[in-house]
């Protein structure tokens, strides 16, 4: 199966904070912000194996800072590294406020997303070619982020 670059299944999505997705601070609920991510990295995953997935696990997921009202929250996601049937995706997320001009990193998060059969049995995936400086950090450091996941799973 041929690699892909990292590119090729980059999404950006972007979305605006409004009052139901808030706290009485007026900041989003993490747990929203945890869904859209949730919901990038799949988009992300599928884009790149062409195949349906499921979240296989949430390694960690980080608020730097918050979103509040009227905020445009925009999600970038992308493959740092794919395994036989198992893909980890990174997700970036930034608050912009529009009328201030100030844009700040809200939220990280590292997830792995599995492709899977018509039965829910796990697929072979391409694998990934990262290009920038960033990419081939995250692709350099993947392998030790899943002996550390696959450690913890041997925990339980
Ligand atoms: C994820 C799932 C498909 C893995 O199935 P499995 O029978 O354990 O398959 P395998 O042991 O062959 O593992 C397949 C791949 O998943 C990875 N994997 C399995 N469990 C994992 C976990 N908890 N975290 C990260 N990766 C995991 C394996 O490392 C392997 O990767 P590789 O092929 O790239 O080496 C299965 O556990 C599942 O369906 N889980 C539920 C998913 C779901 O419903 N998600 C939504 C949550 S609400």
């Amino acid at each position: 199966m041929e690699s892909l670059p990292v590119n090729y299944s980059r999404m950006t999505q972007t979305r605006l904070v409004l009052p139901p997705d808030t706290n009485h601070l007026d900041t989003i609920f993490g747990g929203k912000v945890l869904a859209y991510i949730d919901e990038i990295a799949a988009l992300t995953a599928m884009k790149h194996s062409s195949c349906v997935v499921v979240t296989a696990s949430i390694d960690s997921v980080d608020f730097l800072s918050s979103a509040k009202v009227g905020d445009a929250l925009t999600l970038e996601a992308s493959v740092t590294r794919s395994g036989r049937t198992s893909m980890e995706v990174y997700v970036k997320v930034y608050a912009d406020d529009l009328l201030k001009g100030r844009k700040v990193m809200t939220t990280e998060s590292f997830l792995t997303m599995v492709a899977v059969d018509a039965d829910g049995k796990p697929k072979t995936v391409p694998g990934i070619i990262p290009e920038t400086d960033e990419e081939k950090r995250l692709y350099e450091t993947a392998a030790s982020r899943k002996e550390h996941r696959q450690n913890r799973s041997r925990l339980r």
